[in-house]
């Protein structure tokens, strides 16, 4: 019979598996799956409350328009992890500066970073949207944090996961001693866990990429994804495309199933603090890989809080696939056909 285990039960033993936590990131954690619960809770009903769907008459610090749900999980985000005596800053998606905890009484010792709802597009078509945390330990003096506390390279993550709100609402998190996720019982309104110890397949049969994009692509992109196609050699099947414009649902699919997601340069998108490091450590924690092209994610240092980066991340042997086609004209690895 499985575990039947809470994520906060779950949080308390990887806690006292590191012998110097004092448990201010358990109770951390704990306070965002309060908001995610919060969150979910409106996604759910999306459709029927007209206070979450369609746009808001704001454009962000990116020059996005705001949907009313990136604004309300934003604001729910602020509202309960800023009272939650943990954090000494944070860092959105959906602001241009650093967040400072106001309430002295309630600062702690650790920087978040975060992207309140990923996958905006997909909010009013009803399509599975995530929340994507990044958490760092405090390294400057004094009680208020900073910028400098937010910009750390994503080695020096201590937690890091994403929430994904989809067919179920599922928790997925790592601090650094492999991955688990969670699936939300609303009836309960606990974070059960469903998925002890994930490990993503060395190499899968699938890969996301915004085809649409393909003459913008870098040469080695062009190289790898035309090869995925059409093998050419007759010993492994063409992979299949699947892409849903939502990087959370597109790197939960991969990283269960296997495959490979790239959103690639020379004219990269994704933010390196709140999506591509996170999102980083999962897929190593699971035995898999990210990579800019040239550079281990997790070891790429922050230049601002909204840098963008290249991001080729999920299965260890497609992302070496394609870094084969980045040094060098090789075919993409061994048969993989199953
Ligand atoms: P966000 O909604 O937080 O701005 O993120 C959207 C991102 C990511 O979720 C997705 O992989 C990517 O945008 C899709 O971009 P394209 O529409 O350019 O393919
Ligand atoms: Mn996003
Ligand atoms: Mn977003």
């Amino acid at each position: 019979m499985s575990t039947f285990k809470t994520v906060q039960q779950h949080i308390l033993e990887q806690e006292r598996l590191h012998p110097e936590a004092t448990g201010e990131l358990t109770s951390l954690l704990g306070s965002l799956t309060v908001a995610a619960k919060i969150i979910a809770r409106d996604v759910r009903r999306a459709g029927l409350t007209t206070n979450v769907l369609g746009q808001t008459q704001t454009v962000n610090v990116h020059g996005e328009t705001v949907m009313k749900l990136d604004q309300f999980a934003e604001d729910t985000i602020q509202r309960v992890m800023g009272s939650s005596g943990m954090l000494a800053v944070m860092a959105s998606e959906e602001s241009q500066d650093v967040i400072s905890i106001s309430d002295e009484r309630a600062r702690g010792n650790y920087a978040m970073m975060y992207d309140p709802l990923d996958g905006s597009s997909n909010i009013d078509v009803n399509v599975s949207i995530g929340t994507i945390f990044s958490i760092h330990r405090k390294v400057t003096a004094g009680d208020d944090g900073g910028e400098a506390d937010c910009l750390q390279p994503g080695r020096r993550q201590v937690a890091a996961g994403y929430f994904i709100y989809g067919s179920s609402t599922m928790m997925v998190y790592t601090t650094g001693r492999g991955v688990s996720g969670f699936t939300l019982d609303p009836g309960l309104g606990e974070f059960i866990l469903s998925h002890d110890s994930i490990r993503t397949p060395d190499r899968g049969r699938i890969y996301s990429i915004n085809e649409g994009n393909r003459n913008q692509w870098d040469e080695a992109t062009v190289t790898y994804i035309d090869r995925l196609k059409s093998p050419g050699d007759g010993t492994r099947e063409p992979y299949s495309l699947r892409y849903i414009g939502s990087l959370v649902a597109d790197f939960h699919r991969n990283l269960l199933k296997g495959g490979i997601f790239l959103y690639p340069g020379p004219k990269p998108k994704l933010r390196l603090l709140y999506e591509a490091a996170p999102l980083a450590m999962v897929a190593e924690q699971a035995g898999g890989a990210a990579t800019t092209g040239t550079t281990p994610v997790m070891d790429v240092e922050p230049a601002s809080l909204h840098m963008r980066v290249p991001l080729i991340i999920g299965s260890r042997g497609d992302v070496d696939d394609y870094l084969e086609c980045v040094d060098g004209d090789r075919r993409p690895g061994p048969d993989s056909a199953s």
